[in-house]
């Protein structure tokens, strides 16, 4: 299949780490010019690529990042929001302050919100937009309230963002389970014998990839569950 993303220029937050990282390299790889965007250490990589530190709960910090990525590109045709944090997985609901929720919602949704806000001028007929949900707005295991509120969230931005900007296509990915640091940092070595299905970060990027090419034309304001069907199961007893 084509993917037609040579010569985009695209823009990833949460690009230190993780599904951010293999996005920038998938994109990389495809021929593409990206802006690497993080509020950690950028790590050196071969190609068209231009580093950025930004904070995306910091509304003039997401401003300067674009400003930066589109002087030196001049353009922008893909914007990828994967800056995200799990905040206090495992805690129960009775022990979460409300500092912990609004640092949740402040990278998982306000970031988002913010990227798109100052990217949107940049962004023409046949942009794109992926950002990163998640299965847990969908689906909910316990002592992660504040995450899965925030992920659902993203979904419902999805669609109004894409509604907001015509012509502009925004989609989110919604994973399971992705070996990244964030989720060894909540599981630990869980993850080096699963009993349960797992993705790669590589596996997410392909999703993204395909969501912000030309290939997806048609897809628009949709979020892709991808839980290998975790989630379809019904209670019926066959
Ligand atoms: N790992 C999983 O199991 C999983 C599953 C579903 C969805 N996701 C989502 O995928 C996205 C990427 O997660 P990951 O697993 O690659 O995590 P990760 O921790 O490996 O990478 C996240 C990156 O976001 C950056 N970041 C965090 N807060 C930021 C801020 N305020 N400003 C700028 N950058 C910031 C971090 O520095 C880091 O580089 C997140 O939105 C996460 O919720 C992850």
């Amino acid at each position: 299949m084509r993917i037609d993303l040579a010569d985009r220029t695209v823009l990833v937050t949460g690009a230190a780490s993780g599904i951010g990282l293999a996005c920038v390299r998938a994109f990389l790889a495809e021929g593409a010019r990206v802006g690497m965007v993080d509020r950690n250490a950028l790590p050196d990589m071969a190609g068209d690529v231009l580093a950025v530190y930004a904070d995306v709960t910091d509304e003039q910090s997401v401003a300067d990042a674009i400003a930066t990525v589109t002087r030196r590109f001049g353009r922008l045709d893909v914007v990828v929001g994967c800056a995200g944090i799990s905040g206090p997985v495992g805690k129960p609901l009775a022990e979460t302050s409300a500092a912990e929720v609004a640092a949740v919602l402040a990278v998982n949704v306000t970031g988002q919100i913010l990227l798109v806000k100052h990217a949107q001028p940049w962004l023409a007929e046949d942009a794109a937009v992926v950002l990163l949900g998640s299965d847990s707005a969908f689906t909910a295991a316990p002592g992660m309230v504040p995450y899965c509120a925030s992920k659902g969230a993203v979904v419902a931005l999805t669609r109004a963002l894409a509604v907001e900007m015509p012509g502009v296509r925004v989609n989110c990915v919604c994973p399971s389970v992705v070996d990244t640091p964030m989720a060894r940092g909540d599981l630990g070595d869980v993850l080096d014998n699963p009993d349960f299905p797992v993705q790669a970060a590589d596996d997410v990027a392909r999703q993204v990839l395909f969501l912000a090419s030309p290939a997806a034309r048609p897809i628009n304001g949709q979020a892709v569950l991808a839980d290998f069907g975790m989630s379809a199961r019904s209670a019926f007893p066959a």
